[in-house]
């Protein structure tokens, strides 16, 4: 099986009222834990690869790791750059063989979004590749982007049929009230289900992407907590309103936050228990495991994306 693009995935998901999960990869343990989870449960899969990501662990290197997950698995995966900032990284990743891109103008005044938005539609279309474009902006903090609660903002509905149609894009990421990152939420969670289901009703059929959706599972913020860390305050989105909104238009699931904090508890907890080692292999290949187990759960018990590959 060949990379894939998020079409049909989408296609189906949409109609299933289900949800693909897009996990960000980073390295080969990564790759491993994300891919062994989805072929135990059958599941289509997006692996995303940020700017960042790309600069840590070489595009070849991730490419070539994706390529031999694809051999060991046999399972429909996309490769998508996210958060995409400008057009020559994006035609960068899709001269180098990724099968979607995202390119967010979010930051920019809507008629330069739109400008950028379509020069990356128009490129990634001739290639065959597809791409996720963004309205509003969500809080948080990525590699490259650090937007304040202040500037963060809902999504317009008013100006998503517009978006879409002067675009091209295939898919939409809506701020709703997520953000990226492991402090979500200062007081309740609260997402703004009411702006998704108007875009739902304005753009019916039309895929919508979650980004900032980690739970910040409390076991693992936990596991941090009692071996040395100290995150108090951390906080995500609740697994059912995750499931909610996959059984609205959300097609397209974005977790990073959450692989991290499996990962960091699980390394933190063994060091703790195993001051004296020093073997890579026996913190990483735990940390593998917790990252499949995390996995296996999100896309069985949130996603619903089982047995859809
Ligand atoms: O949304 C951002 C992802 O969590 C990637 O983060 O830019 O630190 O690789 P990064
Ligand atoms: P989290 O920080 O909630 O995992 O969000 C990841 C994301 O949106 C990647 O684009
Ligand atoms: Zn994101």
């Amino acid at each position: 099986m060949p990379l894939v693009t998020s079409t049909e995935m989408f296609k189906k998901a949409y109609e299933g009222k289900y949800a693909i999960g897009a996990f960000n990869v980073n390295n080969m343990e990564i790759i491993q834990g994300i891919t062994e989870a989805a072929k135990e449960v059958n599941a289509p899969l997006i692996l995303q690869v940020s700017a960042g990501a790309r600069k840590y662990a070489n595009h070849t290197y991730l490419m070539k790791l994706i390529e031999a997950a694809i051999a060991e698995t046999g399972l429909p995966i996309c490769v998508h750059l996210d958060h995409g900032d400008t057009f020559e990284l994006c035609k960068s990743c899709i001269d180098g063989g990724f099968t979607s891109v995202m390119i967010d103008g979010s930051h920019h005044p809507f008629e330069e979004n739109i400008k950028l938005t379509k020069q990356v539609v128009d490129y990634a279309h001739s290639k065959g590749v597809v791409v996720e474009g963004e309205l509003g902006r969500l809080a948080g903090i990525e590699d490259a982007v650090n937007v304040s609660e202040e500037d963060a903002a809902f999504t317009d509905p008013d100006q998503v049929e517009e978006f879409v149609q002067r675009t091209g894009v295939d898919s939409l990421a809506i701020a709703i009230g997520t953000s990226h990152g492991a402090f979500k939420f200062k007081g309740e969670p609260k997402l703004r289900f009411d702006i998704l289901e108007e875009i739902e009703r304005r753009l019916p059929g039309f895929p919508i992407v979650l980004h900032g959706a980690s739970s910040v599972m409390p076991e693992y913020v936990e596991m941090i907590n009692n071996n040395g860390g100290n995150m108090p305050g951390a906080k995500g989105v609740p697994e059912d309103m995750l499931r909610k909104a996959a059984s609205m238009a959300v097609c397209k699931i974005n977790i990073d936050s959450d692989l991290r904090l499996a990962m960091t508890g699980t390394i933190r907890k063994y060091f703790a228990e195993n001051p004296s080692h020093f073997d890579p292999r026996q913190y990483l290949g735990p940390a593998r495991t917790a990252i499949k187990e995390l996995v296996k759960h999100k896309i069985v018990n949130v996603l619903g994306c089982d047995g859809k590959a």
